[in-house]
């Protein structure tokens, strides 16, 4: 059986990563977190006080930044790596989540993580979630879905995310967080976030995470 790209795309914190996750494992594809990659440059910003907004600064990040996933043994679950060590949870902390858009809005930047994401993917059998992946990672992808869901819907989800992660954030601070990245990652003038013509959109605030995961499978088993 022949194996596809699958990019899904969609507004921040729609469950596009568990959802991403979970139609890989359904069909045996290896899952790639684009926004972790996103997420791990900002931290690496952070960690070196550089800011994204001076040339020379961003010049002087790319240079010493190297991204990497490898699967935790015990888990299974795929983990992100800055420069040899792990930042999976560091990554996710609301410190990242509120630089992480203009980190993502900077060209040299979204270069360099694309040309990674392509790598990635080129022997395809891969289900790859973000913002441009169908518009721009992967136009040629066999299935893109573009991923909805309200607001309220979605900072509650985020907020019951991080709380099982011991880190409790006011939901009013969650809500202004994803609508503020929503707002730079579809204006920017680099690969901003679209719903492409030929992607299906799926507006997941009424639906169970079970039945989001089968609507995806059962198009890409049409598309296979
Ligand atoms: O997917 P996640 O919410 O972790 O992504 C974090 C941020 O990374 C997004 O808000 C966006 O600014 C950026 N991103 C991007 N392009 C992608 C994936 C993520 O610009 N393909």
């Amino acid at each position: 059986m022949g194996k596809i790209v699958i990019a899904i795309d969609g507004y921040s914190g729609c469950g596009k990563s568990s959802t991403a996750k979970a139609v890989a494992k359904a069909l045996g594809y290896t899952y790639i977190d684009s926004g972790a990659m996103y997420r791990a440059a900002t931290l690496h910003f952070l960690n070196h006080y550089l800011s994204p907004s001076v040339p020379q600064e961003v010049d002087k990040a790319l240079k010493t930044l190297d991204i990497s996933f490898q699967i935790n043994p015990d888990t299974l679950r795929q983990e992100t790596y800055l420069n040899g060590l792990l930042v999976e949870d560091e990554i996710r902390a609301m410190r990242v989540s509120e630089r992480v858009s203009e980190v993502a809005a900077v060209k040299e930047i979204r270069k360099a993580l694309v040309a990674q994401q392509q790598k990635l993917g080129k022997h395809k059998g891969v289900v790859m979630d973000g913002r441009d992946i169908g518009s721009v990672v992967f136009p040629e992808a066999e299935l893109k879905v573009f991923m909805t869901a309200d607001l309220e819907t979605r900072a509650a989800r985020r907020q019951q995310e991080l709380l099982e992660k011991g880190d409790m954030v006011d939901l009013k601070e969650i809500q202004t967080n994803l609508s503020e990245r929503d707002r730079i990652d579809s204006s920017r003038a680099e690969s901003p976030l679209i719903k492409m013509n030929d992607a299906v959109e799926i507006d997941t605030t009424n639906l169970t995470f079970e039945e989001q995961v089968a609507q995806i499978v059962h198009l890409a088993q049409k598309a296979i």
